[in-house]
């Protein structure tokens, strides 16, 4: 069974009590409960991991090469910051799936720059909540669609005309 980590960069532990108008009311919890029945569904397993430290997530990054498939990760304000986490996510070699509940692009211009979008899969931005799940409905798929195709199902090799 693939497991995804749920990574969760600064203050996102706030969440429910931060600036509900721009990132709802829904807690960091409650958010990783619904990602958890989710996963259910879809059959992979999660593990969710929140530091308010850059340092300990470039610790998880570089640990999850070993642990898991994939990462589900919301940088907080890391995104517009970090060269470091960008760096881990490029070691890690892993899928990973960029999440923001708000739309940063609506926002303040300093917002608009993420230093991972272009060593990440995909990202997915702007819809609260629903990003994570979202988010990880995309990893299951990128993984999904990894496999290696069964022998089976390969098309007959060509004959030599030798
Ligand atoms: C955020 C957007 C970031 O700009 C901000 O610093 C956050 C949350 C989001 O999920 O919308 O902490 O990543």
């Amino acid at each position: 069974m693939e497991t995804i980590l749920l990574l969760h960069g600064p203050n996102l532990n706030m969440l429910g009590k931060r600036e509900p108008a721009v990132y709802g009311r829904q807690t960091l919890d409650e958010i990783v409960a619904s990602a958890r029945a989710l996963a259910s569904e879809l059959g992979v397993e999660i593990a969710s991991y929140q530091s308010n430290v850059e340092g300990d997530l470039v610790t998880r990054i570089q640990q999850a090469a070993n642990q898991y498939d994939a990462i589900v990760f919301n940088p907080g304000a890391y995104t517009h910051t970090s060269i470091a986490l960008r760096d881990a996510v490029l070691a890690a070699g892993l899928p990973v799936i960029e999440v923001h509940l708000s739309n940063v692009h609506k926002r303040e211009k300093f917002r608009r720059h993420s230093f991972l979008a272009d060593v990440v899969e995909g990202q997915v931005i702007g819809f609260g909540a629903e990003s994570y799940l979202l988010g990880l409905r995309a990893a299951v798929t990128i993984l999904r669609n990894r496999r290696p195709v069964p022998p089976r199902a390969r098309p007959a090799r060509k004959r030599s005309t030798r």
